[in-house]
């Protein structure tokens, strides 16, 4: 059967572990690179690709650890064909090990799948409370303009 790896279970094989197979994810299919430790592996020309979801990067010709785990949504259509180039050299070169959890690099990746690949500064937890509390805050301004718009005591005018 298929293995399904999640982006953080790629992420275990990146090389820096020796024991460990080096995999390298491109459009979904996770490939096992092993072979070519001498490349992606640490201190290897492409050790950026290692342990993550590589389309972008590669499509886009960066060796940049920044363009992987991230979608192909402004690619143009020379840098796609670029991508299928190296997708058939990968096919032909590496053993498949399965597919990456979730849309992999697809052009459609919502932001949510984005949130939980892209290597962020923010965590996924700190996003979330930081919505919380905007909305909390949001929702304490208006229940205090509401209470400000309350019409004034009748009574008040009416001892003057
Ligand atoms: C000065 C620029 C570059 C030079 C001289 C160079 C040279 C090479 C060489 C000699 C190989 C080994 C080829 C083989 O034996 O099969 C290689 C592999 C590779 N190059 Fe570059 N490269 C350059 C830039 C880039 C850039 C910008 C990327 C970004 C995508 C890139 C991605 C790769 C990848 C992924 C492989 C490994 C392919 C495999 O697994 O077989 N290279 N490069």
């Amino acid at each position: 059967m298929e293995r399904i790896l999640t982006a953080q279970e790629l992420k275990e094989y990146d090389g820096a572990d020796p024991t460990k197979p080096v995999y390298i994810a491109v459009k979904g299919t996770v490939y096992d690179v092993s072979t070519s430790r001498e490349f992606y592996g640490v201190g290897g020309p492409y050790e950026a690709f290692a342990g993550r979801e590589c389309a972008r990067a590669l499509a886009i010709m960066k060796v940049d650890p920044s363009e992987c785990n991230q979608n192909l949504t402004d690619c143009s259509e020379k840098q796609l064909k670029t991508l299928d180039d190296w997708i058939a050299k990968f096919n032909t070169k590496y053993p498949v090990v399965g597919k990456l959890r979730g849309k992999g690099a697809e052009v459609d990746m919502s932001p949510q799948e984005l949130l939980g690949l892209r290597d962020t500064p923010f965590p996924t937890s700190v996003v979330v409370t930081l919505v919380v509390v905007l909305l909390l805050t949001c929702i304490g301004a208006y229940v205090l303009y509401i209470d400000m718009q309350e019409p004034q005591d009748p009574n008040v005018h009416t001892e003057l």
